[in-house]
């Protein structure tokens, strides 16, 4: 796509700045927020290490801020030492041992406070376990688990002694669990029963079975939490309960000191391609700026309680649940089920019953339960939300509005935050007390994050509205280090434009007249399901690979709920599926894809021809596709096309 392409219609002029009383409350001050960019301004290095001194224990100091010499490679504070857990939980314990650092709340409605004593003892006993199965520095664990203090506790247990974890949504199917198992080369797998959602019991173990059923699995010992109590199977020597690894071991454990750029986590997220890769996090630059956007953007306070929904099978959860918040020494909810259970009211009985004061979920989830109306919300008493925040997709203005209105009242600001897998903390965002928002814009850059859109040319775009490619000009701390096993890769998306001088995020974006950015979406073929970031191929390569399919070509169309939703246009071998034999083939290729990769990304239509639309030599007229998906009128000349006829079919009209 060239930055010609990139065209904005949308313009929003209204500016909410926040309340007199925000400002006053606010940690960090018009004042400060001119202090803090213009210290980053006249010595960026000076301004990371100050901040890395200031939030951040070492247990022994760093020397070398950034180290360069070897770019597009970053590293920072390369010679210092620290341990990540340390820094979530002892360090908090001679001020705060009986403060509450985790609230849980089941979907059945069973709740558990953790105070950071409790925390640190269960991590401790739990990493004990771990080590006692043989776990050491640098293996890679694999978390598979619902959404409880549990999947917290496994991801600070193996932060705590140097195993490099990687969550896996427990959302995704037994195939893509083993992708990411044999992908990291992992040698143990930590998961459940079950978990409960939406009514339901997830069968997380069974899927686990069946991921490690095919032969060549390199994981030698499952840890297996038993949270729903149902029947699973239990393999000898194998799988152990939670429970029995954790009974009789130490409540203390010497956190592993390890280099500040010690691997804490991979990450499987979508790309261009086929299979999903590895984000490869660092601990210390990680750690430096999930501490500082918890306490510049979310505002983090000693009576704060935070409740970010996101599950920790994304980064949201990495860095807004498991680790940022205790770093900071919150409070931090977590809830395991669906908003909709027992009614779409539960959100905001959860806030009003725990006294959530910061509320951080996603456009999609706003703009489900907006569609109940008014009179959940409106049934609870949401005095003690003071700001409320968004991330993962554009939210539209409508969405905003009764985000604002309906849940903040006109009281609460607005943190729209963007970021990526990639970035691990938020990079754009209004630090709510210095900046004003305006609804669907993600507001300025952070101090220290130098992000710019760009022309084809690599020179900044200074024209007001005007789409170009969103960069960040200089390597910042929590940027990836890598893809696990595939540097190549880490290279070639991420470094590939402008010589190789800037991150290129994958987005586009325009600045308004007030310099204020708006994200226009994704340059890639990635799409954004429900907040869930796919890529097309995989979904593509998960159709081809059913036996009756020969090509399958896969764009989105606009969502009113999710955001965007999939289209899959598929060539079938024999003769084309149609009337009930279509219907039939919808139903098993939706379910296929299910098994194949998850529900996230089973295609909300497929349509099925003789062909895909291609140009003479044999390109798939991708542009067309979307044209066809989204049910507009085909203005582009197809004379062209080797295959005319195919299009009709795919409209529906043949
Ligand atoms: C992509 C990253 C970062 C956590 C959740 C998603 C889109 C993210 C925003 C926002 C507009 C956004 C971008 C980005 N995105 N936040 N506030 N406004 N778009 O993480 O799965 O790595 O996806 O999500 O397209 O590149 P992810």
């Amino acid at each position: 796509m060239s930055s010609n392409d990139i065209n904005s219609t949308l313009v929003e002029n209204r500016l909410f700045p926040p309340s007199e009383e925000f400002v006053a409350n606010a940690r960090i001050k018009p004042a400060d927020f001119t202090a803090l960019h213009k210290q980053a301004e006249d010595d960026y290095e000076g301004f990371w290490a100050n901040q890395a001194k200031q939030n951040i224990d070492w247990h022994k100091p760093f020397t070398t801020v950034l180290d360069d010499s070897n770019a597009p490679h970053y590293q920072w504070f390369t010679d210092g030492e620290l341990n990540l857990s340390y820094n979530c939980i002892d360090k908090h314990l001679a001020t705060q041992a009986d403060k509450t650092a985790i609230i849980f709340e089941g979907e059945k409605g069973d709740t558990r406070h953790i105070s950071y004593q409790q925390l640190h003892d269960d991590v401790c006993q739990f990493a004990n376990g771990m080590k006692a199965r043989g776990i050491k520095k640098g293996d890679r664990v694999i978390i598979y688990m619902p959404m409880t203090a549990e999947a917290v506790i496994a991801m600070q247990a193996c932060a705590r002694i140097g195993a490099i974890h990687s969550v896996v949504f427990g959302g995704f199917s037994a195939d893509s669990l083993r992708d990411r198992i044999d992908d990291a080369g992992a040698v143990m797998l930590i998961t459940a029963d079950g978990g409960h959602r939406g009514g339901k019991i997830v069968e997380l173990k069974e899927a686990a079975d069946k991921s490690l059923a095919k032969a060549g699995s390199t994981i030698e010992n499952v840890i297996v939490l038993k949270r729903t109590g149902h029947d699973i199977n239990m393999q000898q020597g194998r799988d152990h309960w939670w429970h029995d690894i954790i009974e009789d071991q130490s409540t203390e454990c010497e956190p592993e000191w390890v280099n500040a750029t010690h691997p804490l986590f991979l990450l499987y997220t979508s790309g261009s391609t086929g299979k999903p890769k590895g984000i490869q996090h660092s601990t210390a630059g990680y750690l430096l700026n999930a501490i500082v956007t918890n306490l510049w953007v979310f505002d983090l306070q000693d009576k704060d309680i935070f409740w970010c929904t996101a599950d920790v099978g994304w980064i949201t959860g990495h860095t807004y649940v498991a680790f940022g918040p205790l770093a900071a020494g919150s409070t931090v909810v977590i809830y395991e089920g669906a908003p909709v259970v027992p009614d779409a009211g539960r959100f905001w009985k959860i806030c009003e019953e725990l006294k959530v004061t910061i509320f951080y979920t996603a456009p999609t989830a706003i703009r489900a339960l907006m569609k109940f109306g008014d009179e959940f919300p409106n049934k609870y008493d949401l005095s003690s939300i003071r700001l409320l925040g968004t991330v993962g997709e554009p939210i539209n203005p409508e969405a905003w509005m009764w985000y604002h209105k309906v849940i903040g009242k006109e009281r609460c600001p607005i943190v729209d935050t963007w970021w990526q897998t990639e970035t691990g903390a938020n990079m754009i965002a209004p630090i709510p007390g210095a900046v004003s928002t305006k609804p669907g814009s993600c507001t300025l850059p952070l101090p220290g994050i130098i992000a710019d859109v760009v022309n084809e040319q690599g020179e900044s775009i200074t024209e007001a509205n005007k789409g170009g490619y969103l960069v960040i000009r200089k390597p910042f701390p929590s940027m990836l280090q890598t893809v696990w096993g595939d540097d190549q890769r880490y290279v070639d998306t991420y470094f590939p434009k402008f010589d190789g001088k800037y991150y290129l995020a994958g987005d586009s974006a325009r600045r308004d007249a007030d310099g204020y950015f708006w994200i226009m979406g994704r340059i890639d073929d990635v799409v954004n399901i429900s907040g869930h970031r796919l890529g097309t191929m995989e979904v593509e390569s998960a159709l081809v690979a059913h036996e009756r399919v020969v090509e399958a070509a896969v764009v989105s169309r606009p969502h009113e709920v999710k955001g965007e939703a999939i289209v899959a246009f598929v060539i079938c071998q024999g003769e084309r599926p149609v009337g009930e034999e279509a219907e039939k083939m919808v139903q098993e290729l939706r379910a296929w894809v299910g098994e194949q990769i998850g529900a996230i990304a089973k295609p909300d239509d497929i349509r099925f021809a003789d062909g895909l639309p291609k140009t003479r030599s044999g390109k798939i007229m991708r542009r067309l596709l979307r044209n066809i998906a989204r049910g507009e009128e085909i203005t582009q000349d197809i004379s062209t096309l080797e295959n005319e006829g195919v299009v009709k079919q795919l409209q529906g009209k043949e």
